[in-house]
């Protein structure tokens, strides 16, 4: 809390429209679009989402669901203790028309697995939401938000044959430093 009693906003805050999709904060309010883009991934990797260690059921129910929006945003903020080899992170959610279509999160700086494999900067789309550019522009409008973290330039990696991820950062301006471990390791400019 701020000395006038409001609550603090995480560092990268307010929401950054676009042409299209655009990246918001954490909010209860995504809560229903949330549960199906989740539910979409069926059990696939929520690359850039957080919280993994909360089943989706239990997330049906609103009080579980506010205790994770807490929780995500309290993981961009100075001070909150992480699980071991975590690194502080603001998680954002790419949404459109107020329905949440996919995941987004700029970790705030780089651990040994993040250096080598992992990158900044995680994102996934639903499913159904796919193969319409969001993915591209959701990467596009992270970037002044890790800028404003003081993060440049940002790594940003993928698989070896992920050809949507490696389109999406190369359409954003990264440069291929190397592989390492499978993943492709690239270096995108924010300022
Ligand atoms: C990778 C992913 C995020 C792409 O999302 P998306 O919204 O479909 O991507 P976009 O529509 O913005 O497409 C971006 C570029 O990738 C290309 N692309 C997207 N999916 C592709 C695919 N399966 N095969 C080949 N190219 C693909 C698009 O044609 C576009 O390139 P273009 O602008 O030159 O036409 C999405 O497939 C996903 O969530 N995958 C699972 C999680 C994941 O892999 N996350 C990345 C971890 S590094």
């Amino acid at each position: 809390m701020t000395s006038d009693g409001a609550a603090q906003e995480p560092r990268g805050t307010g929401r950054y429209d676009r042409r299209m999709a655009s990246l918001a904060h954490p909010d209860e309010k995504f809560h229903v679009s949330w549960l199906e883009c989740a539910a979409e991934f069926d059990g696939a990797r929520r690359d850039g989402a957080g919280g993994e260690e909360w089943l989706l059921e239990d997330l049906r129910d609103p009080g579980a669901f506010r205790r994770l929006v807490a929780e995500l945003k309290a993981q961009a903020l100075p001070g909150t203790a992480l699980k071991p080899g975590y690194v502080s992170c603001t998680h954002l959610w790419i949404v459109e028309d107020e329905t949440v279509i996919g995941f987004l999160g700029i970790r705030h700086e780089l651990n040994d697995f993040l250096l080598n494999e992992g990158g900044h900067i995680g994102y996934s789309v639903r499913p159904s939401a796919r193969r319409r550019g969001h993915a591209g522009q959701a990467l596009k409008n992270a970037l002044p938000v890790a800028r404003e973290l003081g993060i440049s330039p940002v790594l940003v990696t993928c698989d070896e044959d992920n050809a949507g991820s490696r389109a999406t950062i190369e359409k954003n301006g990264g440069i291929l430093e190397d592989i390492r471990h499978g993943k492709r390791r690239y270096w995108i400019a924010t300022a």
